[in-house]
């Protein structure tokens, strides 16, 4: 098994934490909820990166070719998962703008910007990967941007 499956659980047990303290304080829910429902598509989409990382690992020659049938069933629902993950995350960031105003001196804020912009490449990488030429400088961008997005989304909880 790898690590990132850990590291992706504990980061969607901290969002969802964060959800449900912002949804008791709060008596306006929708653009939170936005923003937990792009976040649960990003995190389901980054989990292909553990399922990959654990059939490079494993030994067992019949669980990698379980792991990687199972891959390739979900990834015709990938790029439409990580695209509505990008259009749900945008919507939550105007609802967000449109209540608290425009302060990028707030962390809060900041770091969603970042990261809005970090999940705007990836979509757009994945979709250069799909149409125009997938390769492994490509492929080395895409899980960077992911691996970035994951940085910035833990910094824009804890904020
Ligand atoms: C310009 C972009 C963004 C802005 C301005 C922004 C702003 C905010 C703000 C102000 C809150 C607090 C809501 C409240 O309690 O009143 C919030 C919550 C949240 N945001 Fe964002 N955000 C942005 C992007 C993102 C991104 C990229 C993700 C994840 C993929 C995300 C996921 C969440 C989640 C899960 C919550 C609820 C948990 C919490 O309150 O910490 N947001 N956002
Ligand atoms: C939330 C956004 C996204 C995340 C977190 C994400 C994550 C990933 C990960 C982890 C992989 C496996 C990388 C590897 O080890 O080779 C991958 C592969 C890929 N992604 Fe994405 N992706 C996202 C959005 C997209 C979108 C919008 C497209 C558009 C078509 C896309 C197209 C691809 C392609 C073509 C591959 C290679 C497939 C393969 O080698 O089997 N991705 N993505």
């Amino acid at each position: 098994m790898s690590i990132w499956f850990l590291l992706n659980g504990a980061l969607v047990i901290w969002a969802a934490w964060n959800v449900v303290q912002s949804l008791a304080v709060h008596s306006v829910h929708h653009h939170i909820l936005l923003g937990f429902a792009g976040f649960l598509l990003f995190i389901f989409n980054w989990t292909r990166n553990a399922v990959f990382a654990t059939i490079r690992k494993v030994d067992d020659r019949a669980v990698k070719i379980k792991l990687a049938r199972f891959s390739k069933k979900i990834m015709p629902y990938h790029r439409w998962i990580g695209t509505l993950s990008f259009v749900l995350i945008a919507l939550h960031a105007l609802t967000v703008i449109h209540l608290y105003g425009f302060n990028p001196g707030s962390m809060k804020i900041l770091t969603g910007l970042l990261a809005s912009v970090n999940l705007f490449i990836l979509v757009l990488s994945g979709w250069y990967s799909q149409l125009i030429r997938h390769n492994l400088k490509s492929r080395r961008v895409h899980i960077g941007l992911g691996i970035s997005m994951f940085i910035l989304t833990a910094l824009h909880l804890y904020f």
